[in-house]
């Protein structure tokens, strides 16, 4: 489509930024939706954040994305935060109202959504495993509570981080009966309690695919709903082991699909249907694989 005097700037600031594929999912959208906005990856780096901001409020760019290593620090450039945001610590959409910036957080709900529609499962009443406790970790945690999960295990290499974030969990989100571990033993007991299990780690991302952030043989079974939220290499080896376990082996495409669908269609204020939904997801898809 040609982008003529009436287009609409949205982008996203990170630093590192060339792998990311946002901007082939929104200007898809745009094109498929005829739509006259054009998206664009802009890489800042962690001393220019303020310039950054300020320029795309100047600009009155109709909103942004936000990724690592910003998604923190942004907070504070911003006029306000959803409840979610605050209660993750970290935004990943602006949206300009009015020329006030307003920050997001879509992670939460993308996961989500991709996690009932993958593995038809949902939160309520059940046990959660979540290997990591960074940023993802802290946004996934943050919605398994509100979701009603029953109990959360976080297991983590720097153990005060894990029990960081699972205090935080039992202290702002909900009392479900949070709490962290990382021995052999503790991580077994977890396993053999709980039966959702989100990596949440870098761990066995490209090009160290053949890594596995836990003993996924000694722990899993068929009863296990593995989730990776690494989407490259789509099979990673937890995820190969889940499957000859018989357990449900599910990757993150689908939570940086919709953490997309649901920052663009806030700028837009619509709401896409199940149908064209299903649509950008087989395309989104199938570019990703072949890039
Ligand atoms: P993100 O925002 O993607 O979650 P992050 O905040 O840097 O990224 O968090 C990365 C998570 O992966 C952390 O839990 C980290 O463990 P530490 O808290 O011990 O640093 C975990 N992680 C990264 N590399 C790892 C590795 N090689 N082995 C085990 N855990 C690792």
């Amino acid at each position: 489509m040609l982008i003529n005097g009436n287009a609409k700037i949205i982008g996203i600031i990170g630093d590192p930024i060339e792998h990311s594929k946002s901007p082939i999912l929104h200007n898809y959208i745009s094109d498929y939706k005829k739509i006259n906005a054009v998206y664009v990856p802009f890489r800042v780096a962690p001393d220019s954040l303020a310039d950054a901001v300020r320029g795309l409020r100047g600009l009155n760019v109709i909103g942004f994305n936000v990724t690592v290593p910003h998604k923190n620090k942004v907070i504070e450039y911003l006029d306000g935060i959803s409840e979610e945001a605050g209660l993750i610590g970290a935004v990943n959409t602006v949206k300009n109202i009015n020329g006030k910036l307003w920050g997001y957080n879509t992670d939460g709900d993308g996961f989500l959504r991709s996690f009932k529609e993958e593995t038809g499962h949902s939160f309520s009443g059940q046990g959660v495993v979540i290997i990591g406790a960074g940023g993802a970790a802290r946004a996934i945690a943050v919605k398994a509570a509100l979701e009603g999960a029953d109990k959360i295990v976080i297991l983590n290499r720097t153990v005060d981080k894990a029990k960081e974030l699972s205090d935080y969990i039992n202290d702002n989100v909900s009392n479900c009966s949070s709490f962290a571990g990382i021995d052999y033993n503790d991580s077994k007991n977890a396993f053999m309690d709980c039966r959702i299990i989100i990596n949440t780690t870098s761990v066995g991302m490209h090009p160290s695919i053949d890594k596995c952030p836990i003993e996924a043989n000694s722990f899993l079974d068929g009863k296990h709903i593995v989730y990776d939220i690494i989407y490259n290499p789509a099979k990673t080896e937890l995820l190969k082991v889940a499957e000859k376990k018989g357990s449900m082996a599910i990757n993150g495409l689908g939570m940086l699909f919709y953490q997309g669908i649901y920052a663009y269609e806030k700028w837009m204020d619509i709401e896409f249907s199940q149908n064209e939904i299903e649509q950008f997801y087989s395309k989104f898809k199938k570019t990703v694989m072949e890039i």
